[in-house]
């Protein structure tokens, strides 16, 4: 019996007027690994994207997660079903400690209550102490344990990347969506992102990730999807798409 897709969009569509952004789009990804998605610019991909994550309702088609249909759900309750995008954990506020922004993250995610402050506080400090357990080794993973209980003001630009990327897996995603990790940051950076990403993705989070970056994206990527106006145009492993002519002529534009 063939494994059953982790997330399957079927002949997924969404309009912006006269604009079909996405248009007729059915994939699937499994369990396991970095998938990627590229294509043009404006050739839909943020769209998808956005669409998946319920902030757009895709006006056809359907999206299936581990086999539960989600096209009609809210955000929150996609997020909360492990499908996960990296600009939905709270932004990073500069005045608090680094542990204190990863707390705030899983926070959210735990859903606490005033009854469970107030009546189960033995359960609850034993839940704090587990999170902040698992901040401090999410950012040793980072290479940002060393300024744990400093301000997030003092990070470079590039450590703040690294501490989104740590705030995001204190949520546990099984999928996480993320649109263009590597925009705006220097290669090598870059590459290391890619390279914890990996390591990440050993240990049980799928990935599905768009990047301009082609030869960083390809390098980790196990599958890719090609986008071009809506459609997709061509599938399969990044060492085939890379010999694929459809592939160049998307970028290239049509004569
Ligand atoms: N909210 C919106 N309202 C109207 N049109 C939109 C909206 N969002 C996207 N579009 C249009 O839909 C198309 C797809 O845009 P989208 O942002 O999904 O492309 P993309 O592949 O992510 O591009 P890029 O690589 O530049 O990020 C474009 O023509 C864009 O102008
Ligand atoms: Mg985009």
């Amino acid at each position: 019996m063939p494994e059953e897709a982790l997330l399957k969009i079927e002949k997924v569509s969404k309009h912006f007027g006269g604009i079909y952004a996405v248009n007729n789009v059915s994939l699937d990804i499994h369990e396991g690994g970095i998938w990627s998605m590229v294509g043009p610019n404006g050739s839909g991909k943020s769209t998808l994207f956005n669409t998946i994550l319920g902030l757009y309702k895709p006006d056809e088609g359907t999206i299936s997660f581990k086999g539960e249909r989600i096209n009609n759900m809210y955000p929150y309750q996609i997020y909360a079903r492990g499908l996960v995008n990296s600009f939905q954990t709270p932004r990073i506020f500069h005045s608090m400690t680094i542990l204190d922004n990863m707390l705030v993250a899983a926070r959210g995610h735990q859903g606490d209550s005033m009854w469970n402050s107030l009546f189960m506080r033995k359960k609850w400090q034993k839940q704090e102490e587990k999170l902040i357990d698992e901040a401090l080794n999410l950012l040793e993973f980072v290479e940002l344990n060393r300024m744990a209980f400093s301000p997030a003001a003092e990070l470079s630009g590039g450590q703040r990347k690294l501490l989104e990327l740590a705030k995001v897996l204190m949520a546990k995603p099984t999928l996480l969506l993320l649109d263009e990790p590597a925009a705006g940051i220097n290669p090598v950076l870059a590459k290391k992102i890619f390279r914890k990403l990996n390591e990440i993705s050993r240990n049980g989070t799928t990935f599905l990730i768009i990047e301009h970056r082609l030869d960083l994206l390809f390098e980790f990527a196990s599958w890719t999807y090609v986008l071009n106006k809506g459609s997709i145009i061509a599938t399969g492993k990044p060492k085939d798409i890379v010999n694929n002519p459809v592939f160049y002529q998307a970028y290239l534009g049509e004569e």
